[in-house]
């Protein structure tokens, strides 16, 4: 398969992934899920150094959700695991790339020996500047979005914000996953077509890509192809775009 071609020009700033399909790849081979979700870590790796190599500033990954506590306890177990090790067998490439590693979600559900290793990275790590990758953890859209509320109404109520003074950017200005800008393109693996509560506030103009490929499976190539779709696209924000001649002009143009 030759690669697909991605210009240098246009690309996303902000990537932002839902890596679905670590159980079924895994029932597919008759292994039991923890195995989807090791070769699962093994592909955010892949695309967090082709990301890195194509210049995206900003890739956020949905690694945990705040609703992912609900499953059962050994699977949980294991994802905590696997995101130290991943974190620790990481750590030299990310510091020498000049990578900035973040987490956002609510961080303080983590186990402690998730956070030993996650916040002294996040605090080396905290002035490079060629790529930051978030990793979404213990985060739930809605959750940040309720979060953002209730800073703001504190304001508001300790009387240094007036009612009026709550606006979209306001809102926006307090959730941590935006700090890197909204995200301009969202892939999700899997073959399903929702957005499961990731990034929900950043999402309004974000365009979508939607992968068949199971999450283990993806690779760099698919990155690119995904990118590659991206910059096919006309993005409006709202306004009118370039358009489309007419097929004929009417009366009224002649
Ligand atoms: C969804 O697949 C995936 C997750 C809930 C976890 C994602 C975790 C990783 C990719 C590995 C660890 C992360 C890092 C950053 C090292 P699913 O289990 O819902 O798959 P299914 O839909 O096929 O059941």
């Amino acid at each position: 398969m030759t690669s697909p071609v991605v210009e240098l020009r246009g690309l996303p700033s902000h990537v932002g992934i839902i890596m679905d399909g670590n159980g079924r790849w895994a029932q597919l081979r008759g292994l039991p899920r923890t195995e989807g979700h090791r070769a699962g870590s093994a592909a955010v790796r892949r695309v967090v150094r082709a990301s890195r190599r194509l210049g995206v500033r900003a890739l956020t990954v949905y690694a945990f959700s705040e609703q992912n506590w609900a499953r059962p306890e050994d699977e949980v177990g294991t994802l905590m695991e696997l995101l130290q090790e991943f974190l620790v067998s990481e750590r030299g490439e990310i510091l020498g790339n000049g990578i900035r590693l973040q987490a956002v979600g609510n961080l303080e559900r983590l186990p402690a020996f998730v956070r030993t290793v996650l916040d002294p990275l996040a605090a080396e790590s905290a002035g490079n500047h060629d790529m930051t990758l978030t990793l979404a953890l213990s985060y739930g859209g809605r959750e940040e979005i309720a979060a953002a509320a209730r800073e703001l109404s504190i304001e508001v109520q300790a009387g240094r914000m007036r009612p009026d003074d709550i606006t979209a950017e306001a809102l926006r200005a307090r959730m941590p996953s935006l700090a890197v800008g909204d995200p301009d393109l969202v892939i999700r693996t899997g073959g399903e077509q929702r957005i499961s509560n990731f990034l929900l506030y950043g999402l309004a103009y974000a365009e979508l890509v939607f992968s068949d490929k199971l999450w283990p499976d993806f690779g760099a190539d698919d990155l690119y192809a995904a990118v590659a779709a991206y910059q096919g696209r006309e993005r409006r924000f709202g306004r009118v775009g370039k358009g489309v001649a007419p097929l004929s002009p009417t009366k009224a143009q002649v």
